[in-house]
């Protein structure tokens, strides 16, 4: 049995100008990246690589149009690697863009076409949550079904994972933390999943938990422009969750989450954020147990920090309370849910989510899904 792989080199550097440089940029390496990334970071350096622009295709998330769209504009041009420089949908399309012959993508996502990749990949992330710097596959909306297609491939695998701290600096406060929340949450689930977590996982992920506690416990100190201090310590914590993640697995935060991406569009990272708390105190209340005791070990530092620590049997309130000084969370009921969604939602997650589900530390059942609902609205 596998327990642990990372496949990409994980470089850390301090600016964009230091990649440019130790990578040797040359015009057979393609940057794709956003506009405000390019024209703030790449556009100064005057680079002989060829560039693509994810937002002038499209700004939402990968689509089949906008996959096609580029891989007909870079057809006749002689690509050796690929830089993506961006969030997880410019990372996503960077990954299936390296298949060859990878036009038209629907071949490629439903298995007509081999997905073997005939172009290296760099991932630079700018956002300090998904960690999909070091994960495999990808996501892409398929024009005829509308749904959220995932293409999972080992070999669509970056070979570089390049951290830059310059380049999550300019995030707004609420992005900032909505994106380590999901990184929290791929190292708080991954810790205690009880279907493929294992040693090697909880040792990244705990180490990210620690890194990201600390850093709202900081903040909490110091105020939110702290994290421009802090940069270093998020975007590796991110890295190492996303690794934990890959090898842990999510959990039932992850299941209930999507229903509201889909039905009221919260972001992946503030939907975590809803759940993070209530499934971990449902943990406590059920269960107790060794690996969620080093869970309770790693919060209570970082809450005895910033004076908000009482009792370890209320450990996810407080963090609760913690996660709420940095940045206050809404109710289900203000982002639109309404008390009628609480059964639908609950019955979907049962229906479709079964592969996270399976993961919870306690058995998890549709009245816990419709407790934790009914309790954030
Ligand atoms: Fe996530």
């Amino acid at each position: 049995m596998q327990l642990f792989c990372v496949k990409p080199k994980v470089h850390m550097l301090d600016t964009f100008a230091e990649f440019a440089e130790e990578f040797a940029l040359n015009k057979n390496d393609l940057l794709l990246t956003e506009t405000i990334l390019y024209d703030t970071f790449a556009k100064p350096l005057n680079l002989p690589c060829r560039v693509i622009l994810k937002d002038t295709y499209d700004r939402g998330e990968p689509n089949e149009q906008t996959v096609d769209g580029i891989l007909r504009d870079i057809k006749d041009w002689e690509i050796n690697r690929i830089i993506a420089m961006g969030g997880g949908s410019v990372i996503d399309i960077g990954k299936v863009i390296t298949v060859r012959n990878a036009y038209p993508i629907r071949d490629v996502m439903c298995g007509r076409t081999d997905a073997c990749p005939d172009k290296a990949l760099a991932i630079l992330p700018t956002t300090c949550g998904t960690g999909s710097e070091v994960t495999f596959g990808g996501i892409i909306t398929m024009r005829d079904t509308g749904l959220k297609t995932a293409i999972m491939d080992e070999r669509l695998t970056a070979q570089h994972a390049v951290l830059i701290p310059e380049l999550i600096a300019g995030l707004p406060f609420n992005t900032f933390i909505y994106c380590s929340m999901d990184a929290l949450g791929h190292s708080m689930e991954s810790f205690v999943s009880a279907a493929r977590g294992n040693e090697l996982a909880r040792a990244v992920g705990a180490r990210s938990v620690s890194l990201i506690l600390d850093g709202y416990a900081e903040m909490i100190l110091h105020g939110p422009d702290y994290r421009q201090n802090l940069l270093r310590n998020f975007i590796i914590a991110s890295c190492l969750a996303g690794m934990a993640v890959n090898n842990g697995g999510a959990g039932p935060v992850h299941a209930l989450a999507y229903p509201l991406g889909e039905n009221y569009k919260m972001s992946h990272g503030e939907s975590i954020y809803q759940f993070l708390c209530p499934v971990f105190r449902l943990y406590q209340r059920e269960a107790g147990g060794s690996a969620l005791e080093e869970v309770l070990d790693m919060a209570e530092k970082p809450l005895r920090k910033c004076g908000l620590f009482t009792a370890r049997k209320e450990i996810f309130t407080q963090l609760e309370a913690m996660f709420n000084r940095v940045l206050p969370l809404r109710s289900l009921g203000e982002a639109g849910m309404k008390p009628e969604d609480v059964e639908p939602f609950a019955n979907s997650i049962l229906a479709t989510k079964q592969r996270l589900l399976v993961a919870s530390y306690v058995p998890f059942t549709r009245e816990m899904a419709v407790e934790i609902y009914r309790e954030r609205l």
